[in-house]
């Protein structure tokens, strides 16, 4: 199967359907998706995750919700409704900007048009409304809000078309920084299965093999969850690229060796700095890459760079449940009662990136420089 051919995401105005990612690589099963509700249990239970696959998610789930908004006296109570259904979601998980991105973007577009309706309703002095209209005012106002869900709508697709365009330039762009024969290590999942289409740090790898080069790739397996285990091995194999797994304490080794000519990985939040918040284990990777001179790139669209906080200390980390850690395939493997501690992602020190590249773009340092001129 061709990566293009995995569609994690397809959203049919009343449902999204989606691949139910925690399944993977055993079974691939597609969950339909009618209500906000289920689309933030999808969120919060990694069934969707992947900094910009959850904010298409979102996207999704806010327009499932306005479809079901109660028709109320006035656009304000539609607004206000809808201004909860946001905070819900914002709720669903906290580190990747993306999600937080995609809903100040559907709020935007919300308020947006229902200013533009009210103001064509306002009544026009000089032709007063006859009291023989044959349009209710209950149904009139029906009317409106049907035009604006159908706006919303529209956008959370116009957000996965741009979501999908914007990784192939990230890929575009890595090509730029890759070579024929080249090995190179990620980590987590940065694909196909993390965005709408190619990944951020995976297009890179999907278009070096579109053009045959052969590329070797070291996927960490990324404990606790193993997303680089079950997830980018298994869409790097469905597409017939060169994938070696890997344990997340191997990676010291496999560069000793040589083996590794690039590091390549996702984000989660770029803070104004450069300072990147990504999967747990990220930091040890760039560490390990300054160690040993390989050069560590984050690839990511530029809706992931979040100029309003100024540093990696700024960003909060996702801490989750001890069972992630203490369990492996619903087995216990600690004893019962120890402690956990279980960050769900690090922060990567800008001074250790070696380049952020974009859709935009390839950042280099200084990094404030360039992601304030690339989100202005
Ligand atoms: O907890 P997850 O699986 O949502 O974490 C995902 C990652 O850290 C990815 O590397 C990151 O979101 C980049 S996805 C293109």
């Amino acid at each position: 199967m061709l990566t293009q051919a995995i569609r994690p995401l397809v959203f049919n105005g009343d449902r999204l359907t989606m691949i139910d990612q925690t399944r993977l690589p055993q079974e691939l099963i597609y969950l339909d998706l009618r209500t906000v509700e289920e689309v933030w249990e999808a969120i919060r239970s990694l069934r969707v995750r992947g900094a910009p696959a959850i904010g298409l998610a979102a996207s999704f789930g806010y327009a499932l919700a306005a479809a079901v908004a109660p028709v109320t006296d006035s656009l304000e109570g539609f607004v206000a409704h809808m201004q909860g259904v946001r905070e819900y979601l914002e709720t669903s998980r906290p580190t990747a900007v993306n999600l937080f991105w995609a809903m100040a973007r559907m709020d935007r577009v919300l308020r947006e048009e229902t200013r533009r309706l009210m103001a064509a309703q306002m009544p026009d002095a000089r032709s007063p409304t006859s009291p023989t209209s044959p349009t209710s005012p209950a149904s009139a106002q029906a009317m409106t809000q049907q035009a604006i869900v159908e706006r919303l709508r529209a956008e959370a697709v116009l957000i996965q078309s741009e979501d999908e365009r914007s990784c192939r330039a990230i890929g575009e762009n890595l090509l730029t920084l890759m070579t024929d024969g080249m090995g190179v290590l990620t980590h987590c999942n940065t694909g196909t299965l993390a965005t709408s289409q190619y990944g951020t740090a995976l297009a890179g790898f999907y278009l070096a093999h579109e053009r045959g080069w052969a590329i070797r790739v070291f996927a960490d397996e990324t404990r606790p969850v193993l997303q680089g285990a079950r997830l980018t091995a298994w869409e790097l194999q469905q597409a017939g690229i060169d994938v070696t797994l890997i344990c997340d304490n191997m990676a010291a080794t496999v560069m000793a060796q040589g083996n590794v000519q690039a590091v390549v990985v996702g984000a989660d939040r770029i803070a104004a700095n450069g300072d990147t918040a990504n999967k747990i284990g990220t930091h040890g990777l760039a560490v390990l890459a300054r160690h040993f001179g390989v050069p560590f790139y984050v690839a990511a669209p530029v809706s992931t760079m979040d100029p309003a906080t100024a540093t990696g200390a700024d960003i909060h980390i996702e801490e989750r449940a001890a069972k992630e850690v203490t369990h492996v395939a619903g087995e216990r493997i600690a004893p019962e009662g120890v402690s956990v501690y279980n960050p769900a992602f690090d922060v990567t020190p800008h001074e250790l990136i070696t380049a952020i590249v974009t859709e935009r773009g390839i950042c280099r340092p200084d990094f404030a420089m360039a992601i304030g001129n690339l989100t202005r």
